[in-house]
């Protein structure tokens, strides 16, 4: 773990404003994953790493389609965006099947929410976000970078 950082977000507008500072930062090829439960609030959040990537489009969550793809801007360039929701992921065959190694090593920015369903298959080297519902408007939003690879549990801890 290089630095983490802890942030209370008491609206869904603070949220968003948390996720277009981090969307400013974020570099071609860059993976974040979002986890937390129902509700507290990733795709809030990716709406606004949306709009500090640059894009206008309205974004919802790919609850059918697994991925939406969206063009911003990142360090000055065109960068494609992929939005990811794994929360009807049924086997880590089935996002093999989508290309995710593609997506996940290439040269776009990915966006995962419910990374849980996935992560044997997410790169070492990426950001997490973790959001925790604390009250009605609160959340607890931990933001973090992960360099070193996972360590592996053979009984899949
Ligand atoms: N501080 C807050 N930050 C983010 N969302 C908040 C906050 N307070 C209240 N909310 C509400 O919580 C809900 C968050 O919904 P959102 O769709 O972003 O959650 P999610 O984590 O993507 O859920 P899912 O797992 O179903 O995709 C919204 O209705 C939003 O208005
Ligand atoms: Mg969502």
């Amino acid at each position: 773990m290089s630095g983490s950082e802890e942030h209370l977000s008491s609206s869904p507008e603070e949220t968003r404003a948390l996720g277009e500072a981090l969307g400013r930062q974020l570099r071609p090829g860059e993976v974040v994953a979002f986890s937390g439960d129902l509700g507290a609030g990733k795709t809030c959040m990716i709406q606004g790493v949306c709009a500090g990537l640059g894009i206008a489009d309205q974004v919802n969550s790919p609850t059918f389609i697994l991925i939406n793809e969206y063009t911003g801007r990142a360090g000055g360039q065109a960068v494609a965006v992929y939005h990811f929701d794994l929360y009807r992921l049924r086997s880590e065959k089935e996002l093999e099947a989508l290309g995710a190694e593609e997506y996940f090593y290439g040269q776009g920015v990915c966006l995962i929410e419910w990374p849980e369903r996935a992560r044997a298959a997410l790169p070492p080297r990426r950001r997490e976000v973790v959001l925790e519902y604390r009250g009605p408007q609160t959340r607890r939003i931990v933001l973090s970078s992960l360099s070193l690879p996972t360590p592996h549990f053979p009984d899949g801890r």
